[in-house]
């Protein structure tokens, strides 16, 4: 079975079955992820970096590549994790905060700043 690592201080690591997406392997071993749209490629807080492994992952589909084009995510490491499924070892850095809009960060930094 492929083994996949989540780089995060509460990061998991594991065997799971070929063909689970990141996500679904995320919530078996237990390591929770954003997952706002509930896996319908809409909302992109799934998303996640590909340290090691790409090769490993499924394809990128239309859906999946409209929402990367619309989020700016456009380097090839970035993953929706609800839509890429696992078929090796492969290796996800997950972020510490939730990812937000470009409008909730700049809403945060000015609420800290205060
Ligand atoms: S959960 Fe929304 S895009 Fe993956």
């Amino acid at each position: 079975m492929p083994r996949i690592t989540f780089i995060h201080s509460q990061g998991k690591s594991g065997e799971v079955p070929e063909n689970l997406t990141v996500l679904e392997a995320a919530e078996m071993l237990g390591f929770p992820m954003e997952h706002d749209c509930g896996g319908n490629a809409s909302c992109s807080t799934c998303r996640v970096e590909v340290m090691v492994g790409g090769e490993h992952l499924s394809e990128i589909d239309f859906e999946e590549q409209d929402l990367l084009d619309r989020e700016a995510l456009t380097e090839p490491y970035h993953r929706l994790s609800c839509q890429a499924k696992i078929h090796g070892d492969v290796m996800v850095q997950v972020p510490e905060e939730k990812w937000g809009t470009t409008e909730s960060v700049k809403e945060e930094s000015e609420t800290s700043q205060s």
